[in-house]
């Protein structure tokens, strides 16, 4: 597979089990997220660790800070030789144009817009009017306008998102449960087969992998209900 759509999201709070789980897949069969907790716990050497393994990896830090320091944030990112990392869109234009400046090259830089757990009363309580899906759009081409390889966003939102940010533009999709999948505590979600004929170009996926009896057979199971909708 060249171009796997799956990302498995390894929300482990160290290194010891996130390499576990990592052997027992295939860097050709998915891509790897580490997150906020397990790289704080565990720091750039798994990273390391892992891409020695094969995998490429999505660094999912949501940088949002001042355009400097953001700028130097990513650049390091991309000197780990990340495959994709984040940004969050509401740090402004200035900061996602000193994003974009800062990575270049293999790395893909895209921005998380409006958090699927903010709905329209938290926006209202930082002063924001607009409803969550105006502020997903808005977001998304502001992100686009500043040369962003793509956002973060829920299934449901991709058909609208594809068809206002263009083919090119990379969509990144969590909140993924095969149809016979426990939903944990995701609650609109949808079948990674209906993701990507909706729009999406990556799927991210952990619990129903990462908590599998036998994850290497789910993601093998996924990978293979998708092989039409890729
Ligand atoms: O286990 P599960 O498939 O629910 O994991 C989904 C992953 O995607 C987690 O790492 C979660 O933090 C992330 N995510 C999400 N919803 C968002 C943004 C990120 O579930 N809106």
């Amino acid at each position: 597979m060249t171009d796997p759509k799956i990302i498995v999201a390894l929300d482990f709070p160290g290194a010891v089990p996130a390499l576990a789980l990592a052997q027992r897949l295939s860097p050709a069969l998915c891509r790897l997220k580490v997150g906020k907790e397990l790289f704080t716990a565990a720091g750039p050497g798994l990273i390391e660790q892992l891409m020695k393994s094969g995998f490429e990896i999505f660094l999912d830090l949501k940088f949002h800070d001042i355009p400097n320091t953001v700028a130097h944030a990513c650049k390091a990112a991309q000197g780990l030789g990340v495959w994709m990392v984040n940004v969050h869109a509401l740090g402004g234009r200035r900061m996602l144009e000193a994003a974009r400046e800062a990575v270049s090259g293999n790395t893909k830089l895209i921005a998380v817009t409006i958090l699927t757990s903010m709905g329209a009363e938290d926006l209202v309580d930082i002063g924001i009017t607009e409803t969550p899906e105006q502020m997903v759009l808005r977001l998304a081409r502001l992100a686009r306008d500043c040369g962003l390889d793509g956002v973060v966003c829920s299934a449901q939102e991709t058909m609208r998102l594809r068809e206002q940010c263009g083919n090119q533009f990379c969509l990144v999709t969590p909140g993924i449960r095969p149809i016979d999948a426990s939903l944990d505590d995701q609650s609109r979600v949808m079948t990674p087969e209906a993701a990507l004929r909706s729009g999406s170009s990556y799927l991210v996926i952990g619990r129903p992998i990462t908590r599998a009896q036998d994850p290497l057979q789910a993601l093998l199971d996924i990978n293979k209900e998708i092989e039409g909708a890729a």
